[in-house]
């Protein structure tokens, strides 16, 4: 195992989160040397932890895992790359720097022989990368579904169970720290675009632009679209999904959708994730978890420092790529 020397890019909701996890597991052989943030300002933390250059950061000889935990994404890119280029393994949670670079950062992993893992980047605590990668065999997989954006979620879930505005519910995602910075990145789509570009690298092999792909948010959902949901039973949902549909082929949408009780994801409320895996064989299988906040991103951050000190890297279903995909408005979704 190697002894990880971390440096901290960002002291953020998750960053702070992160600090607070590592300082509960203590038989893990990892230790932040340094914390890089924007600005300087009183701190719990003495002074000489923190740095101001990301580009010194990934530089130094101390380091050799970086923690990416910024929510500016092209900030992030620079500084991930920088990193892995430097012969650094990297752990990040940044979905848009993700998604939007992943056949870059593919490359430079394979380039520099280094890892760089994500899990928190999708689905907070749940483990849905490191599952689709390890346990699922993409000939059997048919379709990866969820509710990807706890922000979202939470919103709808005091619409619908507690009859409060979305204005009032979007501010309270904000305070409980599970909104982005900018909280249009929630609702309008976009954080759970990026999530589904994600989770489709890992259970098809497949990289998408996420430009590409069809996506809606809640922002637009009216009272009307709320009484008619529940005047006939149902909830609304953001909801994302990669699905096979024949030989080297698949589709990909984030829409808001009319959820049956019947369904998995109906009983997901609040800022919770829930994905659904459907494959030939076992049918349908459910993962449910917190998918926002600083202590369950953390905690997912803390697994990836973890799974590096036992020098652990993702294949992307290497051997079986999907060249195509298309992306489609499907009609009824079976989740
Ligand atoms: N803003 C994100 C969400 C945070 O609400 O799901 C977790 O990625």
């Amino acid at each position: 195992k190697k002894k990880l020397k971390i440096g901290l890019v960002g002291f953020g909701v998750v960053g702070q989160g992160l600090y607070d996890v590592l300082q509960k597991s203590p038989a893990l052989d990892a230790e932040i040397v340094k914390i890089c943030v924007k600005n300087k300002r009183q701190r719990a933390l003495p002074e000489s932890m923190f740095c101001y250059s990301g580009e010194e950061l990934v530089k130094d000889e101390n380091i050799n895992l970086v923690v990416e935990l910024i929510s500016d994404a092209d900030a992030a890119f620079h500084i991930v790359a920088a990193a892995l280029r430097n012969g650094k393994d990297v752990v990040s949670a940044n979905k848009k720097m993700i998604a939007e670079n992943l056949a870059e950062l593919i490359k430079l992993q394979e380039e520099y022989g280094v890892s760089l893992l994500y899990e928190a980047s999708a689905c907070g605590s749940i483990p849905v990368i490191r599952n689709l990668e390890e346990y699922y065999d993409n000939d059997l997989l048919l379709s990866v579904t969820g509710i990807l954006n706890g922000s979202s979620n939470y919103i709808l879930s005091k619409i619908f169970e507690e009859n409060k505005g979305y204005a009032e519910s979007l501010k309270e995602a904000q305070e409980l720290g599970f909104a982005e910075a900018d909280p249009s990145f929630d609702v309008d789509g976009f954080d759970s675009l990026f999530k589904l570009v994600i989770l489709t690298a890992h259970s098809f092999g497949t990289v998408v632009n996420p430009e590409e792909v069809l996506h809606y948010g809640i922002s637009n959902i009216s009272d009307f679209d709320i009484r008619f949901a529940r005047e006939k039973g149902y909830k609304i949902k953001l909801v994302g999904q990669v699905e096979k549909l024949e030989e080297n082929k698949i589709s990909l949408f984030v829409l808001p959708r009319l959820v049956k009780k019947d369904k998995y994801i109906y009983n997901v409320e609040d800022e919770f994730n829930g994905v659904v895996i459907k494959g030939l064989a076992y049918d349908k299988q459910f993962m449910f978890g917190k998918g926002a906040g600083g202590y369950p991103t953390g905690s997912a951050v803390l697994s990836d420092i973890t799974a590096i000190g036992h020098d652990y890297k993702y294949e992307y279903k290497k051997k079986n790529f999907y060249k195509e995909f298309l992306y489609v408005q499907s009609g009824e979704i079976e989740i």
